[in-house]
């Protein structure tokens, strides 16, 4: 794995940014972004909108893939990851919406529907770039501790810690919903590139666990492991754990280092 340790949040953003742009404009106009929620990639997601508003990136041909959804929200809440991405990526971004695609969670049958977003995901060519941010358990998309390492996209049930985490975004701790549906670990690992951010200190032992191991379900961002082209950028509180920080300043202190 690529390790960037980056000063501040904002040069995690800008960091990231580019190694997305480059990924983007590599695959060609229609890329298949995969698109992550949370507050990580917030910011990414400001560096690129500010790139397609300066010309110098147009993604209007690109289609998305989330990562993940709740289940158990109206159609529409505005904390449904659909409305959530809707909001930060597609409008910002000049995305058509036409091709953006989420796990329908308002399906009769949700099992079903989570084999159709994995056909979905195979049928668009894959993912040739996938933005992730952690979860301080070590989640990755909504694969919680115990996820099978081989996991596809599938109905989750979420812990209490992550129900506690994302309750910022609700009213009350009882409107977090405790099911999701999540591409899997397998899912993730198919896409061509991963890009993981992470600031702050209250990710420092995920991203520790994610990147020097071991390799378990335990934490399932270890998975990353496997991946061929993965990149983790993180600033300097989340990379406080990590053993080999000075290994990384120096192999990767740029994004296109070897
Ligand atoms: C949610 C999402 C994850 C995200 C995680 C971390 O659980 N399903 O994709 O990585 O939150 O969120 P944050 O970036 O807000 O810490």
């Amino acid at each position: 794995m690529k390790v960037v340790i980056c000063p501040t949040p904002a040069d995690v953003a800008r960091t990231a940014a580019s190694v997305v742009a480059l990924a983007v404009r590599s695959a060609g106009p229609e890329a298949v972004l995969g698109v992550a929620t949370g507050s990580s990639p917030l910011a990414l997601y400001e560096e690129l909108a500010a790139a397609v508003r300066a010309g110098e990136l147009d993604l209007s041909h690109v289609s998305t893939f989330a990562l993940d959804e709740y289940v158990g929200l109206p159609r529409g809440h505005r904390e449904s990851y659909a409305e959530v991405l809707r909001r930060t990526v597609t409008e910002p971004l000049g995305l058509d919406p036409a091709g953006m695609h989420s796990p329908d969670a308002w399906a009769p049958d949700p099992q079903v529907a989570a084999a159709a977003y994995e056909q979905a995901i195979h049928d668009s060519g894959g993912v040739d770039v996938q933005i992730l941010g952690i979860g301080a358990n070590g989640h990755i998309g909504f694969n919680e501790p115990s996820s099978s390492l081989g996991s596809r996209t599938r109905m989750k049930t979420l812990t209490a810690r992550t129900r506690r985490d994302n309750a910022r975004f609700f009213r009350s701790l009882n409107e977090v919903p405790h099911r999701c549906l999540t591409q899997g670990l397998a899912t993730i690992l198919d896409a061509r590139q991963a890009v993981l951010v992470a600031q702050g200190e209250a990710k420092a032992w995920a991203v520790a666990a994610t990147v020097e191991g071991p390799l378990t379900s335990m934490v399932p961002g270890s998975v990353l492991q496997l991946h061929e082209h993965a990149t983790v950028v993180v600033d300097e509180a989340a990379a406080r754990q990590l053993r080999l920080a000075d290994y990384y300043r120096e192999a990767y202190g740029r994004p296109d280092a070897a």
